[in-house]
């Protein structure tokens, strides 16, 4: 049988691994998938860059469109990123009846309930494998290895580039500006690595786990975002003290109420395994009801790593690609006319356990009427740690570090035990306060 063919659009980092990893692996590859996979086809803006990554035996045009509209191509390779001009050309290769594989997280999940029904409607398969965590296979798993569960959360390390900092952070006790700069030297992070600090690029990645483990429209407009720019050395070393790690996770929950959907730094028991993953790695845990805990390890960046998960899916494709759309693996694990409506909590009714570091005056009956508050508010403390305070100037040497731990509550009531709190004259400088997930 002829080998299938494949257009790619954009051959960086990650369309130049694809291409080497399945001429490498091709028989392999071939036994696996029942016939050959080639790409036939590459559009890049640089076309004499494309052409020296891909040999003279493949065309190489600088127009997207000339790749979608060629009738020999069956399968469309979208790593353009971004929600611009890759949107158009994912929705025209789609209305031209081409599978799409994409590791664009971004474009599915701000606009994956338009692209999903476009291609449900057309017939044809949207594959995002690449999209979450690089080369762990955590969308197969949610989407199938893991079909009998309920599932009840999913939490992961799915940014390289903040673990890689925070881990930095917490090893020489330093800052997080000083790790930035660190990370853009050795070309961690991005020249703007806005959306990965911020936590944005994580919840581009937990809104898409959120669809599939709970079959619920991709929401990212619903999801809370918040990075680790304003994270100090301080409450890093404090967590260490009281047996945890600062990671930057991202959250999904299935509750009585709704679904909660949230990324945020948050400190992990330090005996969990997913407390232990460093540098750039990623790992996400997902709890189901019959499976119990289950956790999945790797790297998710980088070109052979994301190429593993994009060509997994080209063979996905093409094994399943004469076979009648009903009876394929639907985009979001659930059929699409059995989709739920539970709605994405709004942060104020999440529950969690938090991380509260005040700075008060050192005197009789500060901490009592911290702890009143908490009491009267019927939030319960897991434990309490008071420290000499760093870095303090002279006149405020009567100044203490007050760290204390709740039990879970519900993050409106805590809300308003931290708005008394820190209107209390005795506390002297903005609250910290870091969410805890126990994760058992
Ligand atoms: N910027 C991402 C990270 C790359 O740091 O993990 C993969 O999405």
């Amino acid at each position: 049988m002829n080998p299938i063919k494949v257009g790619l659009l954009g051959i960086g980092t990650v369309g130049s691994g694809t291409f080497n990893v399945l001429k490498r692996n091709q028989e392999e590859i071939q036994r696996r998938a029942g016939r050959g996979i080639e790409i036939a086809m590459v559009a890049d803006l640089n076309v004499a860059r494309a052409q020296e990554v891909v040999g003279a035996g493949v065309k190489v045009v600088s127009d997207a469109r000339e790749v979608i509209a060629n009738p020999e191509i069956d399968i469309v390779i979208e790593l353009i990123g971004g929600y611009g001009i890759a949107k158009a050309l994912v929705l025209e290769a789609i209305a031209a009846g081409k599978h799409v594989v994409t590791a664009n997280k971004a474009l599915l999940a701000v606009h994956g309930t338009e692209i999903f029904a476009a291609a449900q409607a057309k017939g044809v398969m949207v594959a995002f494998e690449a999209a979450v965590a690089g080369g762990i296979p955590i969308i197969k798993a949610l989407r199938e290895g893991l079909t009998a569960n309920s599932i009840q959360w999913v939490a992961g390390i799915i940014n390289g580039t903040t673990n890689f900092i925070l881990s930095e952070m917490r090893d020489k006790g330093l800052d997080f500006g000083v790790v930035l700069k660190e990370a853009q030297r050795l070309g961690y992070a991005e020249a703007d690595p806005t959306f990965d600090i911020e936590g944005v690029d994580a919840a581009h990645k937990v809104t898409l786990m959120s669809a599939i483990a709970f079959g619920i429209p991709v929401q990212f407009d619903k999801a809370y975002v918040e990075g680790i720019t304003k994270l100090g050395a301080a409450d890093i070393k404090y967590a260490e003290q009281l047996g945890y790690r600062i990671k930057l996770l991202g959250i999904t929950k299935r509750t009585a109420h709704g679904v909660e959907l949230r990324v945020h730094p948050s400190l992990v028991p330090t005996q969990r395994l997913i407390a232990n993953v460093e540098g750039a790695m990623n790992a996400v845990m997902v709890q189901g009801d019959a499976v119990g805990t289950t956790l999945y390890y790797g790297k998710g960046a980088g070109s052979e790593p994301t190429a593993s998960a994009v060509i997994a899916d080209l063979v996905d494709i093409t094994r399943l690609h004469t076979a009648d759309p009903l009876n394929r693996v639907p985009h979001l694990a659930f059929q699409p006319g059995a989709m739920s409506d539970l709605r994405v909590l709004p942060m104020s009714e999440v529950v969690t356990s938090y991380y509260l570091r005040l700075r008060v005056a050192d005197q009789a009956g500060v901490l009592a009427k911290l702890t009143g508050l908490l009491a009267d508010a019927g939030i319960s403390i897991d434990a309490v740690l008071q420290r000499e305070a760093d870095q303090v100037s002279q006149a405020d040497e009567n100044q203490t570090d007050v760290i204390i731990l709740t039990h879970d509550t519900r993050e409106g009531t805590l809300n308003d035990v931290l708005a008394q709190m820190q209107s209390l004259p005795t506390v002297m400088a903005p609250i910290v306060r870091i969410r805890k997930e126990e994760l058992n």
